[in-house]
């Protein structure tokens, strides 16, 4: 890094062709970078071409890149959709992917769906714990139906800056918390 400022990942959980994640994802990093308080940067699965756990081995370069990438980052927004009540299998499988790389960092959630991804979320926040992530409360749920037109295009209802910025309050303040932690790994 840089400087000393905290370095947040926005991770886009879908990579489905035709997906609206890098909208909700691009949204979110223009909120955050004009915070000034960390380096954000999108962090897109997709660029990963990531195999299916277990179809390679360790020494897999994707995998390893993969796991260099989140190595440099501090905490997290998880930018959430909703697949079948849950969050995409491609989420899973990253998550899935690399173990010490996520511990003792922090994150947030920014889900949507037809009910604002809540489900999904919920969900993750399961795996989360797991993976030693600490997740902050406060969440930003974009409807499909009300923030998006023709459920393509987001058009973020202008209540929803508030909430961003308070969920990125908690995961700045968590973030540089469990800094101390990170260092001793
Ligand atoms: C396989 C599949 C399952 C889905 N299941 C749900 C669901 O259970 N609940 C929901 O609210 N939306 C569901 N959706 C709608 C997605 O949330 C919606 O298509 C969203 O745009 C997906 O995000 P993406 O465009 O970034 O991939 C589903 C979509 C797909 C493709």
């Amino acid at each position: 890094m840089s400087n000393d400022k905290l370095h947040i990942g926005i991770i886009l959980g879908s990579t489905r062709e035709g997906r609206v994640s890098p909208q909700v994802g691009e949204w979110v990093k223009g909120i955050a970078d004009m915070r000034g308080d960390a380096q954000y940067e999108i962090v897109d699965i997709a660029d990963y071409n990531l195999p299916f756990l277990g179809t390679t081995d360790d020494a897999d370069p994707a995998v390893s890149r993969w796991n260099e990438k989140l190595f440099s980052l501090d905490g997290f927004v998880f930018i959430v959709q909703e697949y079948n009540h849950s969050i995409t299998g491609a989420l899973k499988n990253a998550l899935d992917l690399a173990r010490e790389a996520w511990n003792n960092k922090a994150a947030g959630i920014v889900s949507y769906g037809s009910t604002g991804g809540a489900r999904a979320a919920e969900h993750l926040r399961g795996i989360l714990g797991e993976l030693m992530i600490a997740d902050v409360r406060t969440h930003p749920t974009l409807s499909l139906f009300t923030d998006f037109e023709n459920m393509t295009v987001f058009k973020p209802a202008e209540r929803h800056r508030q909430t961003v910025n308070e969920m990125l309050n908690q995961l700045i303040a968590w973030s540089a918390a469990l800094k101390p932690l990170r260092a001793k790994q």
